[in-house]
């Protein structure tokens, strides 16, 4: 039987090509979009994380989310370091979240609230994710709009305590593999971690239609 951590990822296999596809991603890594996009994206981030990280230190506890607690893994305080320098010290009058993003928020706070499992999904996706493909991201955002490498703009994809993402991703998926979860429980997570990608791909959508292209 596959182990817990190969089941998830490709339970999401497809739902990732969708994400990574989508028109906004695709303008993003295409160079095509304006600074003024990438900053968009980063607010619906903010409140993503926010979710994600002020239930957390509560969770460091529990027996299920707490081992996936990790503060090197935090963003928030990176996030708020490229608002100020996408969006200048004012940058939280302006902050606000697309209906879309309120969703996705919503669901993760309600998570970390009620169900550590459903928290754990929320996690891995996007923790492990920005481990990943947020490397893809980082580079071309650099080179597109000229942040300095690993600097202001793009604090939110350089993880200053992991020194080995490629190690750090494999302590992660064995600490999925041991997750104090029955097999029940266990698909739940799965299910949750599709959830999860659907909020983000509902995130993408609404954003490509904020920044549609002209040409
Ligand atoms: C253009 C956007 C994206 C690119 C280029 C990308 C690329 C990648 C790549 C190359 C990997 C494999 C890393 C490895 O095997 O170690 C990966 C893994 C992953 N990505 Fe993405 N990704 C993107 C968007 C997303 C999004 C939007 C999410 C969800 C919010 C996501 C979640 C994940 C997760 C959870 C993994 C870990 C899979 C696992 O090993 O269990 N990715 N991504």
């Amino acid at each position: 039987m596959d182990s817990f951590s190969t089941l998830i990822r490709t339970a999401s296999q497809e739902q990732h090509v969708e994400a990574e596809t989508s028109t906004f991603m695709s303008d993003l890594l295409g160079g095509r979009l304006g600074v003024d996009a990438y900053a968009r994206y980063t607010e619906q981030l903010w409140f993503v994380y926010e979710a994600l990280e002020a239930g957390a230190e509560r969770l460091a506890s529990d027996p299920v989310a707490g081992p996936f607690v990790r503060p090197e893994l935090f963003r928030l305080a990176a996030l708020e370091r490229d608002l100020e320098h996408l969006r200048g010290p004012g940058w939280r009058a302006t902050l606000n979240a697309l209906p879309a993003t309120r969703r996705y928020a919503d669901r993760v706070r309600e998570c970390a609230e009620r169900w550590p499992g459903g928290y754990v999904a929320h996690h891995y996706t996007r923790y492990l994710g920005d481990l990943s493909g947020g490397q893809i991201i980082r580079d071309k955002a650099e080179k597109t709009w000229g942040f300095e490498r690993k600097g202001d703009g793009v604090r939110f994809y350089v993880f200053e305590g992991i020194a080995n993402p490629a190690a750090f991703k494999r302590g992660y998926r064995e600490l999925l593999d041991a997750v104090n979860a029955d097999e029940l429980e266990r698909q739940r997570i799965v299910a949750e971690c599709k959830r999860a990608f659907a909020l983000n791909t509902a995130v993408f959508r609404a954003l490509g239609e904020e920044f549609p292209l002209s040409a």
